[in-house]
């Protein structure tokens, strides 16, 4: 078994483990009933690969649909452990104190963010470390998921509970302020239409050679094609790369044009 590379006591790495297998059993049941939730617009995009339970289901004319709502109210659809592991390891590398994660749920991958982030931190020294904001600028508009994110962060403890501030409401309005200048990273495992809106927003704050991950590139290529065609235009700014986790993940440096 590969070791895991997050840093933190046993409660918090038992309860990822916990909440990651809930998602899973969620996923494999949600994807038994699909037929029954699946419009033509899903069963299209299910076509590239997608699925539902995975971010890729939405399309635009489904953003709106109420009975999608519904079907995801109570869904935890966490990003992938492995996919989560490399983000927390690739924070800890470039030593990252300023995150975006659009997509929040119940807050799991949120925790890593927070875990890696407070880590970093740990570099400052303890005045400034006292100072400092919360380095995880997290998003969720679903009231429901942001109860049940806030319980999760409570139980892991200050650690990850201090290094959060959580948005609430649509990222396009929670985003468009009073977001720091220096922006290191931006997660984004979110609906697929709100990728390109989500990136126009914060690109401004991005700092050179900020990373942007986007989970499900390659199942979900369809619903990323806008979004996966600003990265590739030069004049914009981005260089992109395809890792080949499940679904594919994209790893996106920004690197304005002087
Ligand atoms: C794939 S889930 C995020 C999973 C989370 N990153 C994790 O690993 O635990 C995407 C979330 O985005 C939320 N969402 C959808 N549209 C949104 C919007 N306009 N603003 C904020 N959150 C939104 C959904 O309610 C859903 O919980």
């Amino acid at each position: 078994m590969v070791r895991s590379p997050v840093e933190a006591p046993q409660h918090i790495l038992s309860l990822l483990d916990h909440l990651h297998n809930l998602s899973i059993e969620q996923e494999d049941r949600l994807k038994g009933d699909k037929a029954r939730f699946v419009s033509t617009d899903v069963s299209n995009t299910a076509s590239d690969g997608g699925q539902v339970g995975e971010t890729t289901a939405p399309t635009k004319s489904l953003e709106n649909d109420s009975s999608f709502d519904d079907l995801m109210r109570d869904k935890l659809i966490a990003l992938d452990k492995d996919k989560c592991h490399f983000v927390y390891q690739l924070i800890r590398a470039t030593g990252a104190t300023n995150v975006i994660e659009a997509g929040t749920s119940f807050g799991i991958s949120t925790i890593y963010l927070a875990l890696a982030v407070g880590e970093n931190k740990k570099r400052l020294d303890a005045a400034d470390r006292r100072r400092s904001k919360p380095g995880v600028i997290a998003t969720e508009n679903e009231p429901s998921k942001v109860v049940k994110a806030r319980q999760h962060w409570k139980q892991c403890g200050p650690e990850v509970e201090r290094e959060i501030d959580l948005r609430e409401g649509n990222l396009l309005v929670t985003l468009a302020t009073n977001v720091t200048q220096d922006v290191d990273l931006l997660l984004l495992d979110i609906w697929t239409p709100l990728a390109l809106p989500t990136v126009k927003l914060v690109q401004p704050r991005l700092r050179p050679g900020a990373v942007i991950l986007v989970d499900h590139t390659l199942t979900a290529a369809h619903g990323y094609k806008e979004l996966l065609d600003y990265f590739s235009e030069p004049a914009n700014g981005f260089r992109s790369l395809t890792l080949p986790y499940s679904g594919g993940f994209e790893m996106t440096v920004y690197e304005p044009r002087k």
